[in-house]
C-alpha cells in the first residue's frame, strides 16, 4: 500500500450553505433548475455506477475502448509523473492509465480530485493498494471552484474523462478550461473525454434507460436536497425526462411535477409552487463535435497533439498540451 492522504475543500456546512444557495436561486427561476453536481451523495455515485453497465448508456464503454487502446501512446507522448482527475467518482477507467504510467516507469503520483467523498476515499484507497509505487494525493471539492493549485510535480496530465465537460453550458466550459489553463505549466497535458453527435435515438435511450436507473439516478436530487434542508419532496411524484435540444445539442434531463404541489424547504427558507407538468431541469449533457472540440482547446491556449474515438465514432477522447 502506498502513501494516501486526502484533503477536503469544504466541510459539511460549507457543503450545505452551497447547496441552499443553489436551491434558492435554481428553484426562484423560471424554468427551475438545479445543478447537476447535487446528484452525487453516495446513493448517487452509486446509481450512476449503475448507469454506467447499461446496456443504453455507451459513453463509458465506450471511453473505455479508446483509453484501453491508447493509453500506452498517452504515457509516452506525455511522459506524466503525475496523473491528477477532475470528476473522479470511482476511477475505474482510470486504472487504465494508472497501470500504463507504471509500465513506462515514469508515473509517481495520483491526484484524484471528487465533490463524492464517499467515491473518492473509497477509489483513493484502492488505487494506492493496487499501485503501490504510486502516491495517492485525493481532493475533496468541486472542480469548477478548487482549481487554484494542484498537487504533484511536472509534468502533470489532467483526465477530464466520461465527458463530464458537457455538463457545463459554453461560458461555463471556457471559464473551466482557462482555470485548468492556469494551473498547469508550459507543456503540460489535459486528456479530456466528450460524447460526439450522433441520433436523437441512441442519444435519448442513453438518458432514458428501460430499467429507470437514470430515472432514479435523477430523482436522486430530491433525495439530497430533503436529506440536507429538510425538504419534503416527494421523489415519486415527479417524472424523469430526457429532451434532446436540436440547437444547442445538449440532452437535458428534467424533473416533471406529475400532479400541482408545494413543496417546503425549511433549510433554503423556501416554499415552491409546482404546476402540473412544470418541470426543474436537473442537468445538461452537451454533445460535440471534434472541430468545436478543438476550438474550444484552442481558445484556452490548448492545442490538440492527438485525438481518437472509438470504433463506431460515440465518443472522443483528446489529448492536449499547453502551447507556450
Ligand atoms: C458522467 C456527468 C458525464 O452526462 O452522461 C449519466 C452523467 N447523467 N446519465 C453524463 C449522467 C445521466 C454523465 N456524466
Amino acid at each position: 500500500m502506498s502513501e494516501v492522504s486526502i484533503d477536503v475543500h469544504r466541510d459539511g456546512a460549507e457543503v450545505t450553505e452551497s447547496l441552499r444557495r443553489d436551491v434558492r436561486e435554481g428553484l426562484s427561476a423560471r424554468p427551475k433548475w438545479l445543478p447537476s453536481k447535487w446528484f452525487y451523495d453516495a446513493m448517487g455515485s452509486e446509481l450512476f455506477d449503475r448507469i454506467t453497465t447499461l446496456p443504453e448508456y455507451y459513453p463509458t464503454r465506450a471511453e473505455r475502448e479508446i483509453l484501453a487502446r491508447r493509453a500506452t501512446e498517452i504515457t509516452a507522448t506525455s511522459g506524466m509523473r503525475t496523473l491528477v482527475e477532475l470528476g473522479s467518482g470511482s476511477s475505474e477507467k482510470t486504472r487504465l492509465l494508472l497501470a500504463a504510467g507504471t509500465a513506462h516507469g515514469t508515473l509517481r503520483e495520483f491526484v484524484p480530485l471528487d465533490v463524492s467523498s464517499s467515491a473518492l476515499s473509497a477509489s483513493a484507497r484502492a488505487v494506492a493498494a493496487e499501485y503501490p509505487r504510486v502516491a495517492v494525493h485525493g481532493v475533496v471539492g468541486d472542480f469548477t471552484a478548487h482549481l487554484e493549485t494542484l498537487p504533484g510535480s511536472a509534468p502533470r496530465l489532467v483526465a477530464f474523462l466520461g465527458g463530464t465537460i458537457g455538463n457545463l453550458v459554453p461560458a461555463e466550459r471556457a471559464k473551466f478550461l482557462a482555470s485548468v489553463r492556469a494551473v498547469l505549466g508550459a507543456g503540460e497535458w489535459l486528456l479530456l473525454g466528450t460524447d460526439l453527435v450522433k441520433d436523437t435515438d441512441t442519444l435519448l435511450r442513453a438518458y432514458d434507460d428501460s430499467r429507470g436507473v437514470t430515472a432514479e439516478f435523477n430523482r436522486n436530487v430530491l433525495r439530497v436536497v430533503n436529506t440536507h434542508l429538510g425538504a419534503d419532496f416527494d421523489p415519486a411524484a415527479f417524472d424523469h425526462v430526457a429532451h434532446w435540444d436540436d440547437r444547442r445539442e445538449w440532452i437535458e434531463m428534467r424533473l416533471a411535477a406529475r400532479r400541482p404541489m408545494t413543496v417546503s424547504i425549511p433549510g433554503a427558507d423556501l416554499t415552491v409552487r409546482f404546476e402540473r407538468g412544470e418541470y426543474v431541469r436537473t442537468e445538461i449533457s452537451a454533445k460535440f463535435r471534434p472541430e468545436g472540440v478543438r476550438a474550444e482547446l484552442a481558445d484556452a491556449g490548448f492545442a490538440v497533439r492527438r485525438w481518437w474515438t472509438d470504433r463506431k465514432g460515440r465518443f472522443g477522447v483528446c489529448l492536449a498540451q499547453v502551447r507556450d
